[in-house]
């Protein structure tokens, strides 16, 4: 009787997770017959993957990249103790080095989705400070440098087995990616997947895959860095939708399902973008 219930659970298991493996190797298989001649890490590079021309000017900024102050500012306050003596690098598992593939992550014990920025926001509160605005300015020094020390680990994204409310805020993230929205009554796949790799005004659609690799960026006609929630804000601006705000439950959710569709692929931000 144990053995069969415990087969019944295993079955239970392997099937609740069936459907984001399979959707992962769904929408990779997509992408390789749109771009058979990409491999599957150079998604990391976003547009700058499939857009040659554009590729070689980036690669030019990378070698002064225009985040690299950014950069030193986080490192500084990444150790700068808070009022009560503690750093950044007490909240984080490794001193914070070398861990931003491991989020977004479900947390079992608030039952949610914890992402790096959120982490960075409850270290403050946990050190009686005033949490940072989520979408620009100090909060993406901080992540700049944490992202800094995690180049070249692999994305890894789990939803843990047996549990119901992590696959459920999966299904979320994913349904999310495929409403229609907005008064242009556009998905996210609607430009991100069916057309991906065509131009929309004077920029070439990157795909999904290995959106959330290179956080966070530097946007070169704004002259600002910013998270990927505040690029989710952009593009529901973009398509007159209502405007879900950065760290929301849809929004974590949302990257919850675009990190597990890039799992293994390499991080590499901070980063430019046009
Ligand atoms: C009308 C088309 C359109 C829609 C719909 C749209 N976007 Fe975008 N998105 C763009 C454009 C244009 C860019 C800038 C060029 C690029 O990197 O694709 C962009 C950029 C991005 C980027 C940054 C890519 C990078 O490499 O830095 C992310 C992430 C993103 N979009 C996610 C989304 C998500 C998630 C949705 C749904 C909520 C969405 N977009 C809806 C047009 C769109």
């Amino acid at each position: 009787m144990k053995s069969y219930l415990l087969m019944c659970l295993l079955m239970l298991s392997s099937l609740t997770l069936a459907s984001p493996i399979e959707d992962r190797q769904h929408i990779r298989d997509f992408y390789q017959q749109r771009f058979p001649q990409l491999q599957l890490d150079d998604y990391a590079e976003g547009v700058y993957a499939i857009d040659p021309d554009a590729k070689s000017s980036w690669q030019a900024i990378e070698e002064f990249p225009p985040y690299e102050f950014a950069l030193e500012q986080g490192e500084k306050l990444f150790y700068l103790p808070f009022a009560n003596g503690k750093t950044y690098a007490n909240c984080f598992a490794n001193q914070g080095i070398a861990i931003a593939q491991n989020y977004p992550y479900w947390d079992k014990a608030t039952q949610q989705i914890i992402t790096l920025v959120s982490a960075i926001n409850s270290c403050r509160e946990q050190n009686k400070m005033a949490a940072l605005p989520y979408a620009k300015g100090e909060i993406n020094t901080i992540l700049a440098y944490m992202a800094y020390t995690s180049r070249g680990q692999r994305i890894n994204t789990q939803i843990p087995e047996h549990s119901e409310q992590a696959l459920a805020a999966y299904e979320h993230g994913k349904a999310y990616f495929y409403q229609r929205r907005g008064q242009l009554n556009f998905s996210c796949a609607s430009c991100h997947v069916d057309n991906a790799g065509k131009y929309i005004r004077s920029e070439i659609l990157s795909p999904a895959l290995g959106h959330t690799t290179h956080w966070p960026t530097y946007r070169l006609n704004t002259g600002e860095m910013g998270t990927l929630h505040r690029r989710f804000m952009v593009c529901n601006k973009l398509i007159r939708a209502k405007i879900d705000p950065a760290q929301s439950t849809a929004l974590r959710e949302l990257e919850y399902f675009l990190s597990f569709m890039a799992n293994g692929l390499p991080l590499n931000g901070p980063a430019t973008r046009k």
